[in-house]
């Protein structure tokens, strides 16, 4: 029976299979992540997100949760392709910032990425203009009270991506009532029943879910 061979550490072990070779200096973030049980959202995740933002030819992309940089590598990729633009790196840790901007020189990308030490939504409302992309990664908690202001700001067309939506399979345990759980809940309920977004979920490692803004 193939049946059995279709597990889902085997279909996420093919898709990470199928990512092109990249930068060493993303490898780098990568084997990085592994030693310090940081959460990246790894190169299948990366590489989708790159697909996604070359495909809207998105110049215009706000990240919320950007940790050191390595999705942000991914969305800057991305934009320096599509000709320019910026992309808006949020993370409230100094530190985290400093790291973020020093991979990014040495991607290239720091030139179009602006860096934010301040808590991620707050920095979106206080960023002028709408966005061809927004990318959610913060705390999973906050993510039921983020969507009035993503909506806002994302320009029709745009694309909302958030990660972590099977959240490590957390979602099926009925017993977890956990803010972070509910929260991951909460905010799928809110994409998929409203008529103002097309939804799907990519089943990629942690499960992301794309909303297009009709
Ligand atoms: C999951 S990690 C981000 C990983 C990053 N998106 C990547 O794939 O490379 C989330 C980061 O955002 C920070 N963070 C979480 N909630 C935040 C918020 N509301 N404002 C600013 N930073 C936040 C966390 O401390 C952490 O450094």
């Amino acid at each position: 029976m193939t049946d059995d061979l279709l597990t889902y550490e085997n279909a996420q072990d093919y898709i990470t299979s199928l990512v092109p070779p990249r930068e060493a200096e993303l490898m780098e973030m990568e084997a990085y992540a592994e030693e310090h049980g940081f959460p990246i959202i790894g190169p299948a995740c990366g590489y989708y997100c790159y697909q996604l933002a070359r495909m809207i030819k998105a110049t215009s992309i706000f990240e919320l949760g950007s940790g050191y940089g390595y999705s942000t590598a991914w969305f800057a990729k991305a934009v320096k392709e599509n000709g320019g633009g910026v992309v808006h790196h949020t993370v409230w840790d100094e530190e985290l910032s400093q790291q973020a901007r020093s991979h990014l020189v040495k991607l290239g990308s720091a030139d179009i990425v602006k860096f934010h030490v301040s808590e991620a939504l707050e920095a979106l409302r206080q960023t002028e203009g709408t966005f061809d992309i927004i990318f959610n990664d913060i705390d999973k908690e906050a993510y039921p009270a983020s969507l009035s202001i993503i909506k806002e700001k994302l320009r029709s067309g745009g694309l909302l991506i958030i990660d972590n939506m099977l959240w490590h399979g957390r979602i099926f345990d009925k017993t977890d009532l956990s803010p972070a759980t509910l929260g991951v809940h909460e905010f799928t309920k809110q994409t998929t029943q409203d008529n103002d977004w097309i939804v799907s979920l990519a089943p990629m490692r942690n499960g992301m879910i794309v909303a297009y803004k009709k």
